[in-house]
């Protein structure tokens, strides 16, 4: 279901060179494009500090990024419409530089003002750019502005306060879009639709029927020569603080009034602002260190290129969080997240309280499991529900048996992150962007944790990280869920 396309924009990708540009935003533009989904009359407008490249260099970039995505091109009235403006740093005008191509290519294509500026940019460019565009008076145009920044949102709590204050001394909150990638996967989307439209769940979300709650965002990659941003990232900033939180934010909310941008993104702050404060013995930090994955050597993160010696960055990292509120309290959530894990999953595990008392005590053959439901956001999407079936046959012996549910058995492929997420931004749906009150609530949360001085333990390659984080599930019937 398309629906009608977007009204006609400039699309600016500050970074358009770059590799977010080239692997994720011209591929995803493109795939709308011929999905009907495009405004043909849209200008793309490719941005880099290059200026020995021009508009026939970056359509020739452009082509190779859809080669390399596979996606097909829209053909060629789609790519001259894409265009490249140079940003020299040494050129103090740059921005009125930018302002004019824009106001010019407008007029030529008898656009209606309407522009979306694309933060494409490694974080420690994001204050000059949103400072060189305020300056330029283009945070309003003669048509709607948007503005979409990147994650990591800031360094910690400090540092996205101030960035905030920097964005909103030009930019009014109903014009950011601070994207979260995760937030743009479907099977992300669909926790609201499952926790919401089921009446079925909604009774059983509570401390009175949840044990515990387990989030586990697991990658077989290591660092994939990102040695640069990865080492003053660490996974604390680069998933933990981002998408694992807003994984539990959805799961741990409460009911929105409506399905309104600012009623679900209200209630996530909520949720986060209700944790309490991560204590040491909450967290468990690793680091991938030199070993053999399924037959191959592979190099543990110290070793790789780019990396300083004896950085002591986590790869890997176990959380215990509180939700210190009505209906979680008392239950833990358990996170994780790690590269170099045993295999590429993200999921989300409710395990629900065992029966009171087991009437099938006396077999041992009748240990009771709790009822599991697994929310698989990746791969293999879908949900599973475990529960307790007795084994045929004489006596009674009891066996976990599990319902299941795969996207892709009952739909089409599912779209890219980046295609839905850069439709809400033409179309001017924030939903599923991160508010600026969720940015610093989830900061807030992990900063003290980065100056708390945790040991970081080397873990093998292919490993569930540190025997620290499994121990200290041992109190957890089952311990780390594991499909
Ligand atoms: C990015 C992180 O935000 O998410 C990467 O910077 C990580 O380090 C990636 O690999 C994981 O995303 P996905 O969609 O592959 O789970």
């Amino acid at each position: 279901m398309p629906g009608s396309p977007p009204e006609p924009c400039v699309l600016v990708i500050h970074g358009g060179r770059g590799d977010l540009a080239r692997r994720k935003l011209l591929p995803a533009l493109a795939s709308l494009a011929n999905q009907g989904r495009w405004n043909e009359g849209s200008l793309i407008l490719g941005l880099s500090r290059d200026v020995s490249h021009d508009d026939g260099r970056f359509r020739l970039l452009v082509a190779q990024a859809l080669a390399d995505a596979g996606v097909a091109s829209p053909g060629p009235a789609w790519e001259s419409r894409c265009f490249y403006q140079p940003m020299p740093d040494d050129s103090e005008a740059r921005y009125d530089g930018l302002a004019a191509r824009i106001r010019s290519l407008e007029q030529d294509f008898a656009l209606p003002g309407n522009r979306v500026f694309y933060l494409a940019l490694p974080p420690d460019a994001f204050p000059e750019a949103i400072q060189g565009l305020g300056e330029a008076g283009l945070s309003r145009g003669p048509g709607w502005t948007r503005l979409v920044i990147e994650k990591p949102f800031g360094r910690d709590l400090d540092s996205a306060v101030e960035l905030n204050g920097l964005v909103h001394r030009s930019f009014d909150e109903s014009q950011v879009y601070r994207i979260d990638h995760y937030l743009g996967k479907e099977t992300v989307q669909n926790l609201l639709v499952f926790r919401f439209a089921n009446a079925l769940f909604e009774p059983l979300w509570n401390r009175d029927r949840i044990q515990s709650v387990q989030i586990t965002v697991a990658e077989t990659l290591g660092i994939e020569g990102r040695a640069g941003y990865y080492d003053r990232a660490g996974v604390l900033r680069d998933m933990v603080q981002n998408h694992l939180t807003q994984l539990l934010a959805l799961t741990a909310m409460e009911v929105p009034g409506a399905f309104t941008a600012d009623d679900i993104r209200q209630e996530k702050a909520k949720a986060l602002r209700s944790i309490a404060p991560l204590r040491r013995e909450d967290v468990v930090l690793g680091q991938y260190a030199a070993s053999a994955q399924d037959g191959k050597e592979l190099p543990g993160y110290l070793q790789e290129p780019g990396i300083p010696a004896g950085s002591a960055t986590p790869t890997f990292a176990a959380l215990r969080l509180r939700v210190s509120n009505w209906r979680w309290h008392g239950v833990p959530f358990y996170l994780r997240s790690g590269k170099r894990l045993p295999k590429k999953v993200s999921q989300i595990v409710i395990s629900f309280r065992c029966p009171p008392v087991s009437i099938f005590q006396p077999f041992d053959t009748c240990a009771i499991h709790p009822n599991v439901l697994v929310m698989t956001i990746q791969p293999d999407e879908g949900f599973d529900l475990h529960f307790e079936v007795k084994s045929p046959g004489a006596g009674v012996a009891i066996q976990s048996q599990a319902l299941h549910f795969r996207y892709s058995e009952a739909f089409k492929p599912l779209p890219d992150a980046y295609e839905t997420l850069l439709m809400d931004v033409l179309k001017g749906d924030q939903t599923l962007f991160v508010h600026a009150d969720e940015a610093e609530a989830a900061w807030r949360l992990y900063t003290p944790l980065l100056s708390m001085d945790l040991p970081v333990r080397p873990y093998p390659c292919g490993t569930w990280g540190p025997r620290e984080s499994a121990e200290w599930l041992a109190e957890e019937p089952g311990g780390w869920f594991t499909s």
